[in-house]
């Protein structure tokens, strides 16, 4: 293994002790609050049909797609589990009890340019409802966002959540689609390019004859001018007399105050999110700076099951990324201090108490502590160094002496007082 491979493949993580130790503290507090929130959890393959993903709306994630040809099956690693669970969903379709609770935290993997908080794998909480058309499981699952948030220790003000309707955007440029329906997601995923290509980029793409959105110049610009409406009295200055989209956001807000939530969220226009199989409402968390990409991002997506062949079942979730949480945390001076937990190690002195410290051991494992047995031949002061460096509460020293007595001498570590007590009885 040369130097270089040392490093695992770039964009990619390994996870030491202490690196799956603020993991695992990461997913549970997502499993919690979804447990709170009566979300069961479910998880699907890593390696998925590379056909979920062939969308031709110019997404990103598309192009970014890990794929291999093995024997005659074309496949993929999961770049997000949305496609996953719609599978899941219509594979069982008629028989699931409706609305659908489920959460997931797959990895996902995702050839990405490299930036801040951009990396090739991430892990992704995922909170998804299938089955229910209505307002309130958008309300719920943001709920549900913040909830987290909470539970990782960030103050209220600290990440705040931008909401839009991308049926507002519909129906104002649909008549300007001239009956093609189908540009309306690439349409989208070109104008959540924005802040990364800047306004003139996203107005030729608009614009461009060739390209599968093809506006006229004014009204690609009077779109992107219109990206700026920020509150809902701006929204409601843009929308169509009566608007149902209007009407859906309106009430979300009323909902969201019922939980206390409303003052953390935003009506934003510019957020139109970057996969074309949303219809409906869509939100990104951020850190209040704004300084870090989204924390989390979701939406409606009521015909994805559809376009791969299903009947139709409206869904909407969001997904919440690992890595961007942890630089957030990091940089707020809130990521716990997770020291190992030891509770004991076991030491025979000599091969003559092996069996006794093997019977102690597994009495003190039997009680649920955790315990290390001192394998092979060490000397009682290296013993004593080490069960101080793993960060041991106790050390059962077992010599000769001891077990002569039928006993074992305890040490505190931390104190470094003693006492003994009785081995336990060896089992008949
Ligand atoms: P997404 O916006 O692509 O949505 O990803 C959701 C979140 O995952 C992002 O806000 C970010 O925190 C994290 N994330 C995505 N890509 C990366 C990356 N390359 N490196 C680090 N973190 C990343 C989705 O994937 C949708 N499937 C979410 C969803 C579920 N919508 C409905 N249900």
């Amino acid at each position: 293994v040369s130097k270089a491979e040392l490093s695992p493949p770039r964009g990619t993580r390994d996870f030491y002790p202490e690196d799956l130790r603020l993991r695992s503290w990461l997913f549970e507090r997502f499993r919690e609050v979804a447990h709170r929130f009566g979300f069961e959890e479910v998880d699907a393959p890593l390696v998925e049909h590379a056909e979920l993903y062939q969308r031709k709306a110019g997404e990103e994630i598309v192009d970014q797609l890990y794929h291999f040809q093995l024997h005659d099956r074309h496949l993929a690693l999961r770049p997000e589990l949305t496609p996953s669970l719609a599978r899941m969903v219509m594979a069982r379709q008629g028989a699931l009890r409706l609305p659908l609770r489920w959460f997931a935290i797959p990895q996902c993997w995702r050839y990405e340019r490299m930036t801040r908080g951009r990396r090739r794998e991430h892990y992704q909480w995922n909170m998804d409802v299938w089955g229910e058309p209505d307002v309130t499981a958008e309300a719920e699952l943001i709920a549900a966002l913040f909830a987290a948030t909470d539970a990782l220790g960030l103050a209220p003000g600290e990440v705040r959540l931008r909401v839009n309707h991308r049926r507002l955007l519909e129906e104002t440029v649909r008549p300007r689609l001239g009956g093609r329906d189908e540009a309306f997601g690439p349409l989208c995923v070109v104008l959540d390019k924005l802040d990364k290509i800047g306004a003139e980029a996203v107005l030729e793409q608009l614009a461009d004859p060739a390209g599968p959105v093809g506006l006229s110049r004014p009204v690609a610009e009077e779109l992107v001018a219109g990206l700026a409406a920020r509150g809902l009295p701006e929204a409601a200055k843009g929308a169509a007399p009566g608007s149902p989209a209007l009407a859906e956001l309106t009430r979300l807000f009323e909902l969201l105050d019922a939980y206390g939530l409303a003052d953390r969220v935003d009506y934003d226009a510019s957020v139109v999110r970057g996969l074309a199989y949303y219809t409906g409402i869509v939100f990104e968390a951020r850190d209040a700076a704004g300084s870090l990409r989204a924390v989390a991002g979701g939406g409606r997506y009521d015909r994805l099951l559809e376009s791969l062949g299903g009947r139709a079942l409206p869904a909407v979730g969001f997904g919440f990324g690992d890595a961007v949480i942890h630089e957030l945390l990091e940089e707020r001076g809130k990521l716990p201090a997770l020291p190992r937990r030891l509770d004991a190690v076991v030491y025979p002195f000599t091969e003559a108490e092996r069996s006794a410290a093997v019977q102690l051991a597994q009495t003190l494992r039997a009680r649920g502590e955790s315990v290390e047995l001192v394998l092979g031949s060490v000397k009682p002061k290296r013993a004593l160094a080490d069960a101080d460096r793993a960060g041991a509460v106790r050390i059962y020293l077992l010599g000769p002496d001891e077990r002569a007595r039928g006993v074992v001498k305890v040490r505190e570590l931390a104190s470094g007082r003693e006492h003994d007590e009785a081995l336990p009885k060896a089992p008949a």
